[in-house]
């Protein structure tokens, strides 16, 4: 157990507010001049391939593997972009000893076997590589893997031999096992789970029967205080840095698996090129709206370099399979426009035509690849329908118009929605309708129907952009978040295997709170002074947000305290940095003060920085507004 030893927790507290010395701890609001997230790794956009977990779960093979390269190749969705085949768990014998070298099942994996008796992915890596195809390997952050943690006894795959030759995860081989995969082996991905430190305390069955080690657990999945936030941080940091030695020239992905535990949320965005926000997607519409709505809400915590994960496409199974083509292009729509990675997760020689050509959906896979990397922003929220919102680097709008509901409805979409004026020009990106609208359009949607349009229109705001039409260029270095909470808007579906026996789902996922686009961090109307806000950045007080300005000269917004603030935090200043020295202040501002505007020439300024800092530390700090806030030209 840590969270933060209470001694700096305090020192910490005591920092967000004016009199912090810094003798006495960092100043976490203190500007830096420096974009923090991750911008090491190679994943400009949200990386595209094939994974075989879903398809074949640990009974992957070599056959079945390539199988689905060739595919890929032969169906011509690696020329869109599907270049990463992916090994996910079920590929390792055993790890050698006494030197832990580890060992391929060449039963599975035949071209492993090398001359000297012992066995190389090489063979494999080369093959892919040599079609233009780009590969990934996986392992676990712990001693031990998913399925030996919770695999059934009949788990296909398992590694073999003796407890320490079963230990096939990172932990303690952190350097060896990552020279042997990046530097050996040629892989350019490794998807890093985290069950080995999860699920192996001492009470675990399996450990008391002699089977594993125990290790922690240093996550505990349903409780957060009871995680050592600290440790899991630092080990994955670990392996950040092991690679980044490994591989100075930044060509891999760093692909993080904690499903939203361990409050990754705050920090995957700095270490990882892609990180998980839930649970394992399973092939049910249920499941697929849980893993929607823990990525839905984090716009502002994915960028070029560091993409959310709802987890891996279950089209062409279950209810996305070739009978529901209608859930499974809903699927690949908001997992385009939310800039999941896309990883087909089907045995592709099973595909038929219609998914095939799904799959290859151009005009949504250049959403998902458009180089500006902004995530979708909820536009229009209901448990029934969703608006999406998503601007593109040539400053056009992608609107998903969502029906989670098994009944048919519409969704009138309005201009405002999309921040646009005037008359508004339409594609239906999946017919190819055109036509256009001015204020107001009502689209029909069939049940767990999403439509995608393509909007062209004049902007609201003619000479710039808001900030939240621009999520992928901020970054919240500090999102004001003290004690992370479970989110109750995750959609809590019906897991099949469980029908409704137990106490069912709980809240989970912390992160509650987190800085959010056109909406309070608790999912609430922006509002500040009894005046309702459409657009603009909600925060908690304490906060520091990274916004990267690529040449535009004027920043303005109109700040406040939000009007759902308990006065926890006191009067709040906002403050304005450009390249680390202060461009402009607000006066301290309380609950209930009218918005007040706040401008700053950001003229050559590459990395602006806004602080929201209280006049007193709180474990639940206030809400705050940077109400309307923009650049312009
Ligand atoms: C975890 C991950 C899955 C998959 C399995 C493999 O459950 O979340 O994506 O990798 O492990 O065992």
């Amino acid at each position: 157990m840590t969270k933060l030893p209470l001694a700096s927790f305090l020192a910490v507290l005591a920092c967000l507010t004016p009199g912090c010395h810094a003798a006495a701890a960092p100043d976490p609001l203190a500007p830096t001049g420096r974009w923090s997230a991750n911008t090491r790794g190679q994943a400009p956009t949200p990386p595209m391939g094939w994974n075989s977990w879903n398809a074949f779960g640990a009974a992957v093979d070599e056959t079945k593997l390539m199988a689905s390269a060739r595919l890929l190749v032969d169906s011509g969705l690696a020329a869109k972009g599907y270049r990463y085949v992916d090994i996910d768990d079920g590929w390792w014998l055993k790890r050698r000893m006494p030197d832990g070298r580890m060992l391929v099942r060449t039963a599975n994996f035949p071209s492993a076997v090398t001359a000297d008796g012992g066995t190389s992915l090489r063979p494999l890596t080369d093959r892919l590589h040599a079609m233009g195809l780009k590969a990934g390997i996986y392992s676990d952050i712990g001693r031990n893997n998913c399925s030996q943690v919770f695999g059934g006894a009949d788990a296909p795959n398992l590694p073999e031999g003796t407890q320490a030759e079963r230990e096939t995860g990172l932990y303690g081989h952190v350097e060896q096992d990552i020279a042997l995969y990046f530097r050996e082996w040629n892989f350019d991905l490794i998807k890093v789970d985290g069950c080995g430190i999860r699920g192996l305390g001492r009470d675990n069955p399996r450990v008391k029967a002699g089977l594993y080690r125990p290790l922690g657990p240093v996550i505990d999945f349903d409780d957060l205080p009871r995680t050592d936030i600290a440790e899991v941080r630092r080990l994955y940091g670990a392996v950040a840095d092991a690679l980044a030695r490994t591989r100075p020239a930044g060509d891999y992905v760093l692909s993080l698996c904690l499903w939203g535990s361990a409050d990754v949320r705050s920090w995957g965005k700095d270490i990882g090129n892609m990180s998980r926000t839930s649970e394992d997607i399973s092939p049910t519409w249920a499941r697929l709206l849980h893993n929607l709505d823990t990525t839905a809400r984090r716009a502002l915590y994915a960028h070029p370099g560091s993409w959310n994960d709802p987890d891996m496409l279950f089209i062409g199974k279950g209810e996305f399979d070739a009978a529901h083509m209608v859930e499974a292009r809903s699927h690949l729509a908001l997992w385009a426009m939310l800039n999941a990675p896309l990883l087909i997760g089907m045995d592709l020689r099973q595909a038929t035509p219609d998914q095939i050509a799904l799959l290859g959906w151009s005009q949504a896979i250049a959403l998902n690849q458009d180089r500006a990397g902004n995530q979708a922003v909820l536009a229009y929220d209901s448990a029934e329908v969703q608006i999406y919102v998503k601007t593109l680097a040539d400053g056009t709008k992608a609107v998903a118009l969502l029906n989670r509901s098994a009944a048919p409805t519409h969704a009138t979409l309005t201009a405002e929605h999309a921040k646009l004026t005037g008359t508004i020009a339409t594609t239906d990106l999946w017919t190819g309708k055109t036509g256009s609208f001015t204020g107001e359009t009502t689209v029909p949607l069939a049940p767990h129907e999403t439509v995608l349009l393509k909007l062209v229109g004049r902007h609201r705001l003619a000479n710039g952009l808001y900030l939240s039409e621009m999520p992928g260029s901020m970054n919240p270095a500090v999102d004001g978040v003290v004690q992370p909470q479970p989110d109750p808007l995750v959609h809590r579906g019906l897991l099949p295997w469980n029908d409704t026996r137990g106490a069912g789902e709980h809240p989970r996922y912390g992160g509650w709170g987190g800085a959010a686009v056109d909406s309070g961090p608790y999912g609430q109307q922006l509002q500040a002074g009894h005046e309702k806000l459409d657009t603009g950045i909600g925060i908690l007080a304490g906060s520091r947000l990274e916004v990267r300005n690529a040449g535009h000269a004027r920043f303005t917004a109109r700040v406040g305290v939000d009007d759902a603030a308990w006065g926890n935090s006191g009067a709040v200043t906002f403050l304005v940095y450009g390249d680390g020295r202060l461009l402009a202040r607000s006066a301290p501002l309380r609950a209930g003060h009218a918005l007040v505007p706040l401008a700053a020439d950001v003229r050559g300024v590459q990395l602006i920085e806004l602080v929201a800092r209280p006049a007193q530390a709180s474990v639940a700090p206030d809400p705050v507004v940077w109400g309307e806030a923009a650049l312009l030209n």
